[in-house]
């Protein structure tokens, strides 16, 4: 045995667990808390020497040849070894402690000078993350060494240290023991990915410094210590200001200890579990609207810099999010500063996750009563155990923090036991979380009962249950590739009932490696194991722009809820600590696309209120498209946006100028010639081949009846079913085809290659005599038949005409279980607009609800409703390439009329699409018309 897989020696030397925080020389630096102010702390980032071995055992005595790595990193992003994403899988075999035998080893050296004044005190080293495990050296010394990749090592290394340059030599291998307790769903990579720092200590400075509060009080294990309201001394508590997610207010403590000044940002804040089961903050019952956030960078790896992670969490409040599960390790301690500061729940959870033990043979189970499990072993107690200690310890004077949670799917057993009950036991003012609890039904001490993935209506049955724990999803809404479409109807439930108290939204950011351009993930790297794209399951993108998703979800978490009765307008306020008053609430009616009439309004609503307003505006008797209230709430950007439908009777216009009429039925085509116009008609394939007018020609070739969408993440599954019709390898036939006076008729139906009919259609065309056509589509789809992807009509239209316009919901892609960020409205936009480099590419694009779009001249409208989506690549395209940069445009453009697309749900990892949600009617009958602009 190697000592790195020794349960007995998983640290030594390491001390023990203190709280986060830096020591400053003066108060006023203190209170400034910038920390490289400091004369205490001494940040070692930089560029180190570094020496990459395959295996440890080839690591010399001596190394001689020195590379150079920056610090913090990855090895595998700078070009050793290489990034390896797997998911449930382990890399390696399950054996453990046991780990390859072939361990590759980084060395990392790096010198530092100390002055007289850091010699005369203690010399404490802390490391912020190394993965997997370390030996440090200092000045050729051994000092002690460490495994937990994202928690604190800190070593006293003073009696290391001589005055001037001293020489720093890290150790770290890529696997340890401990690795088999991270098998979390991300890139594997390696090294000292987070802060390295010096601090320099008064011998008898406190060490562990604990501050507690409720919201009457703040309690500090230090007697010396002064709080600060900004830059005012505080003599008395008697009217705090509290603390939560909306209001973040923070006091600063400032704890004096020999020499040292030690500032705590403290928020006052009283965490508690209703009767019914609410979440309380402070007495309020709030609702979590969270996201499960991974430490990743795409080309940084899991290095995440402090201003990254300032400007995601504002991204975060951008999009109405005020949780976070930091999936499935503590993130480096200042993200909770940050947190403390900005205003977000946050769910820490310690760096556990044996996932891969449910597929250690073949298959996948949670036979967690087999002893092979390593939460159920006692030898492996003290490492679970002392990770949640050092999570706890490192992070307990956090107000962000509301839950400890026991890590991420790592079955259930006695280790697990233990961890709960110390938790529970050092401290009683948060709640104990732990996702595998479920397997065992919730019966141990969680104070939350948690889930993922699970489907509305199983969550209805958590909420009606008489378990009066609150029920939280610390999981849902997959967010992969183009989606999640479920989050919506999540929330109609949620706020139904009080138990539920929200969850968080699988994950924040894809999370996978930039190269030269390309978004990589699982099988890129040459893996051999992998779980593909899996990595990419961002709700925003790697870099962290957003997409339909982002901002479905934000739409879904927004803090109003209004409603229109004439001119009433009811506004219920949603925030739980914040007066309306603080924004303005824009209102407007938009007739046929014009602003009729607008007004502000500033609600003062207090939180969970609800007020009526009257609007000032008279409709008019009738419109030609539709009249809507749009409704904006603005602070520095808009925060929360609905659209209501008002009853205007929609006038059919049918106003055209008759012209003269020309019908030439030939053998394989039918030729339609009019003022100004010739059509061609194709008898044989049942549509048009050529729409000429004005001498131009419109159709770049045949347009065709199709059901295809190129899968998306969240298709993953149905997509086989789709496969095992072959609608992606699909014939179209025409029985019947045939000129009754202006009408042509076409019987047909449509076939996956060695399968019967699945849909049986007339398509009757209409043409009016000043051109217009009128396309009435009939059909019916056999009765066993899969729900469809989506049905409609593909035009190809020739290029060059770049720009189109709609009258439909937009801007962004929009499908009918994903509208909700979306309005009605005029809009302008072009086939590159519409594109969404989504890293596998996929359907994207639609556009529900859409009366008109305007482009290359024609017009193709509708009295009821299309969708349709305007893109330069074809489905086939879309369907095989894996990466954007294989995508090739097609020659020309594709416009879709589609009587429906199937909604998108987040059945990546997440429930089936629902029922509504599915082109599944088994009689389908849609209209509309083509003509001259
Ligand atoms: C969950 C897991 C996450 C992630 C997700 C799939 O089961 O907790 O870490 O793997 O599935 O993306
Ligand atoms: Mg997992």
């Amino acid at each position: 045995m190697r000592s790195y897989e020794n349960l007995n020696l998983i640290s030594e030397n390491r001390e023990p667990q203190r709280s986060y925080y830096i020591p400053y020389d003066t108060l006023e630096k203190a209170i400034e808390g910038n920390k490289y102010d400091s004369k205490y702390y001494k940040l070692l980032n930089g560029q180190w020497d570094f020496a990459y071995f395959e295996r440890d055992i080839d690591v010399p005595d001596i190394i001689t040849k020195w590379d150079k790595i920056p610090v913090p990193s990855n090895w595998q992003m700078h070009g050793y070894d290489k990034p390896y994403y797997t998911n449930v899988n382990y890399p390696y075999p399950v054996d453990p402690p046991y780990v390859p035998d072939d361990n590759p080893c980084g060395v990392y050296a790096v010198d530092f000078n100390l002055d007289t004044q850091w010699i005369n005190r203690d010399t404490y080293i802390v490391f912020e993350g190394v993965n997997s495990c370390f030996y440090l050296y200092v000045n050729d010394k051994y000092v002690g060494h460490s495994q937990g990749s994202h928690l604190q090592s800190e070593f006293n290394i003073s009696q290391f240290v001589n005055e001037g340059n001293n020489k720093l030599t890290v150790k770290v291998l890529k696997w340890c023991a401990g690795s088999y307790l991270e098998d979390q769903d991300f890139f594997r990579l390696s090294g000292i990915f987070r802060d390295v720092y010096l601090l320099s200590r008064d011998k008898e400075s406190a060490r562990d410094i604990e501050i507690t509060v409720t919201n009457k009080n703040i309690f500090v294990s230090e007697k010396d210590f002064v709080i600060y309201d900004g830059k005012n001394k505080i003599t008395s508590l008697d009217n705090p200001i509290l603390w939560n997610a909306e209001k973040p207010h923070l006091y600063t403590v400032i704890v004096k200890s020999c020499s040292e000044y030690i500032p705590f940002k403290v928020g006052m804040r009283e965490i508690g579990v209703s009767g019914k089961g609410e979440l309380l903050i402070n007495g309020i019952s709030v609702k979590l609207k969270g996201i499960n956030r991974h430490d990743t960078h795409p080309n940084l790896g899991h290095y995440t810099p402090y201003e990254h992670m300032r400007a995601e969490l504002l991204k975060m409040k951008e999009l109405n999010i005020n949780c976070i599960r930091t999936s499935h390790y503590p993130p480096t301690p200042e993200f909770f500063n940050l947190c403390d500061e900005l205003g977000f729940y946050v769910v820490d959870e310690t760096d556990i996750e044996i996932h891969g033990f449910t597929s250690r043979n073949t298959g996948y189970e949670y036979d967690i009563d087999n002893e092979d499990w390593i939460c159920g072993q006692k030898q492996w107690k003290n490492a679970f155990l002392e990770r949640v200690q050092r999570m706890v310890e490192r992070d307990k004077n956090h107000p962000c923090i509301i839950m400890w949670s026991m890590g991420n799917e790592s079955g259930y057993g006695s280790n697990h036991d233990e961890m709960i009950a110390w938790t529970k036991n050092r401290d009683k003012s948060r709640l104990a979380h732990y996702e595998g609890s479920g397997l065992i039904n919730d019966k141990c001490g969680v104070d939350v009962v948690s889930r993922m993935y699970t489907g509305i209506e199983d969550m209805e049955k958590f909420a009606k249950n008489n378990d009066m724990r609150p029920f939280f999803l610390c999981e849902y809404s997959h967010s992969m590739g183009n989606g999640p479409g479920d989050v919506w109807d999540y929330w109609q439930k949620i706020y139904q009932y009080p138990k539920l108290i929200g969850g968080c939204v699988w994950e924040w950011a894809d999370h996978t490696v930039e190269v030269d351009g390309v978004y990589k993930y699982g099988g890129d790297f040459g893996e051999a194991t992998h779980d593909h794209n899996f990595c990419c399951d961002g709700l925003v993108f790697a870099d962290r722009s957003f997409k339909a998703g982002s901002l479905e979800v934000k739409a879904a978490y927004q803090y109003i809820k209004t409603c229109i009765e004439g001119n009433k307008l009811t506004v219920k306020n949603l925030y739980d600590f914040t007066n309306l008053k603080e924004y303005t609430l824009l209102w407007k009616i938009v007739c046929d696309g014009d602003v009729i009439k607008s007004g502000n309004l500033v609600c003062d609503i207090e939180p969970h209120e609800t007020k009526v307003y009257e609007l000032d505006f008279i409709l008019p008797e009738s419109c030609k498209l539709g009249c809507y209230l749009d409704i904006s709430l603005l602070g520095k950007y808009e925060v929360a946006m609905e659209q209501h439908a008002l009853d205007v009777n929609i006038q059919s216009q049918e106003n055209y100028s008759a012209g003269e009429l020309q019908f030439i039925d030939e053998k394989e085509s039918i030729k339609i010639i009019g003022t100004n116009f010739l059509y061609t008609f194709n008898k044989h394939y049942g549509n048009f081949e050529s729409i000429v007018i004005d001498g131009e020609e419109k159709l770049a070739a045949i347009t065709k009846l199709t059901v295809w969408r190129a899968p998306t993440d969240n298709d993953r599954n149905v997509k086989h079913q789709w496969c095992g019709q072959n609608f992606n390898k699909m014939f179209s036939k025409v029985y019947d085809c045939r000129l009754e006076g202006n009408r042509i008729i076409v019987e047909g139906s449509l076939a996956g290659i060695s399968r019967s009919p699945f849909l049986r259609f007339n398509n009757i065309f209409t043409i009016l005599s000043n051109g217009e056509i009128q396309v009435e589509f009939e059909g019916k789809v056999k009765e066993d038949c899969v729900y469809l992807p989506r049905l409609g009509f593909e035009f190809q239209i020739p290029k060059k005409n770049k720009r189109f316009k709609y009258f439909g919901m937009g801007p962004s892609e929009n499908y009918i279980d994903m509208c909700h960020h979306s309005k009605i409205g005029m809009y302008e936009s072009s086939a590159k607009e519409e594109y969404v480099p989504y890293i596998v590419p996929q359907e994207h694009g639609n556009h529900i609800k859409t009366k008109i779009i305007e482009i290359v001249g024609l017009k193709f409208s509708t009295n009821k409703e299309f969708e349709f989506n305007v893109s330069n690549y074809a489905s086939e395209m879309l369907t095989k390439a894996m990466h954007t940069n294989e995508l090739k445009e097609n020659e020309n453009t594709i416009l879709r009329i589609d009587y429906k697309n199937s909604g998108i749900g987040s059945n990546s990892c997440g429930p089936e699409l629902l029922e509504q949600y599915r082109l599944k009617e088994k009689y389908i009958s849609f209209k509309f018309s083509i003509s001259k602009l």
